[in-house]
């Protein structure tokens, strides 16, 4: 397995160009099931997960092609992918692809919608923690499915079609709402959709469908009405940029000083992201194609932040603003409310000399005047980005194990940061 090491103390300069969004591109795709016509999508990350999505929309029966490198086109931009679900091939998404990425469960509205049937296994917990799925269901059931789990699997039945309804989420959940919406946008009258989450990328897709045809209003708000269509066509629509990417890099210029220029960020879905990185005395300028982030000799303020639904701090960027914390003036305290089980981080960075302890839900970080490399070992996607933060700010060398976490969510992240003058590089695997 791939490793990458990182020579810590080396200021960051220049420009980062900012990816499509993993977290907009997986669903996106996944809408391309809802229509026989073609859906174009630009600007995908080149992500080891969009790759096993196209695997699974594949084994649907979906057509997938992707444009080449255009002349000119500078490496880290964007791909596009063109998605034709004439027919559905195949309304079972089988255990062995959906376990390796629990997004791809979110197939079963649109299967759902098109096919009136879907047999989608349960995608099982993971690192960060039990991720049930009691939400997705019960919007599919408000929408007159009738759903039986047999065997590890979801069967989904609704030969009729699904049927508008009022879907009122008890709690605010990312992919139940994405689900809902699409399944929503086949079905026979209205639906209306309540605490519904507001990610942006929730919003993107909204816009995409409304693009495909569907009737959708107040999008980018939690209450979201969806008037039934027959059919749905196909769109061309570019991914938005993704904020959790941006987050990372700034936390990262934040952390070794320096002075980067974020390009394509959308800094309007960062807002309390922002904020956060300002009250640490980071230097955050909105630009018209971007965001620009210093940081030249002010130390690093110590923060009191809790995870929340958007429009509060995400939790994907929970483990990146630990990392910055570390080196904090001071001491800052995290709360982690949206999963029981997202601070693998911890005894990695403690590896690098950090002191933090943690209380049930609650992280107390005590900032230190110096980290020292070491080998560390990622445990999830957002956690393995965490150390690579921390390792650029470290005295001497640190080696990433499993790197292929990071592969699944950041689109050449050493050729950006060796770009800014990261002392960083990739190993071939052993
Ligand atoms: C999405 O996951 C994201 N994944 C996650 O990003 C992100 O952390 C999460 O939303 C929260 O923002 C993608 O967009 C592909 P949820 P999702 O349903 O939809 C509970 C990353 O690093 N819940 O909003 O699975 C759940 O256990 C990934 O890119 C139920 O109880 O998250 C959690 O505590 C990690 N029942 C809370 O809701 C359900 O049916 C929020 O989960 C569904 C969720």
């Amino acid at each position: 397995m791939d490793r990458i090491r990182i020579g810590g103390g080396n200021k960051l300069h220049g420009t980062i160009p900012i990816s499509g969004a993993k977290n907009a591109a997986l669903p996106l795709m996944i809408a391309s099931l809802l229509s026989e016509d073609t859906l174009t999508l630009r600007n995908t990350p080149r992500l080891a997960d969009v790759r096993l999505l196209q695997r699974i929309l594949q084994n649907h029966g979906v057509d997938i092609s992707t444009d080449g490198k255009r002349p000119g086109q500078i490496g880290q931009c964007g791909e596009t992918l063109r998605l034709t679900a004439r027919t559905i091939a195949d309304t079972t998404a089988p255990y062995e692809l959906v376990s390796k990425m629990r997004a791809s469960f979110w197939v079963l509205g649109p299967l759902l919608a098109r096919c009136g049937e879907a047999k989608v296994s349960l995608p099982g917990g993971c690192a960060i923690g039990t991720r049930p799925v009691d939400l997705h269901i019960l919007a599919m059931e408000r929408l007159g499915a009738s759903i039986a789990i047999e065997a590890g699997y979801v069967l989904a039945k609704a030969p009729k079609g699904l049927v508008g309804n009022r879907i009122v989420f008890p709690k605010v959940s990312v992919g139940a709402t994405h689900a809902a919406l699409m399944a929503a946008t086949l079905a026979k009258g209205d639906t209306i959709i309540e605490n519904a989450a507001q990610e942006p990328e929730i919003g993107d897709v909204a816009e995409c469908l409304v693009k495909m045809g569907a009737k959708i209003e107040g999008i980018h708000s939690p209450t979201l009405k969806i008037t039934g269509v027959t059919s749905l066509h196909g769109a061309d629509h570019t991914v938005i940029a993704d904020r959790i990417e941006t987050g990372t890099y700034a936390m990262a210029v934040a952390m070794t000083g320096g002075d980067v220029m974020l390009q394509g960020a959308r800094p309007d879905t960062l807002d309390t992201v922002l904020d956060v990185l300002a009250d640490s005395e980071a230097d955050v300028r909105r630009t018209n194609d971007g965001l620009r982030i210093l940081r030249n000799g002010a130390g690093i303020a110590p923060i009191r932040v809790e995870t929340q639904p958007y429009p509060g701090f995400p939790t994907d960027l929970q483990a990146q603003l630990m990392a910055l914390m570390t080196k904090a003036k001071g001491t800052s305290l995290i709360r982690e409310t949206i999963f029981e089980n997202r601070f693998m981080h911890v005894q990695e960075l403690a590896r690098l000399g950090a002191d933090i302890q943690l209380q049930g839900d609650r992280a107390e970080i005590r900032g230190v005047e110096k980290l020292t490399g070491a080998p560390v070992m990622a445990t999830d996607l957002r956690a393995s980005v965490s150390l690579v933060i921390a390792a650029l700010a470290a005295e001497g060398d640190t080696t990433l194990h499993r790197v292929y976490h990071l592969d699944r969510g950041f689109d050449s992240l050493e050729k950006k940061l060796q770009n800014c003058g990261a002392d960083i590089e990739r190993l071939a695997g052993q």
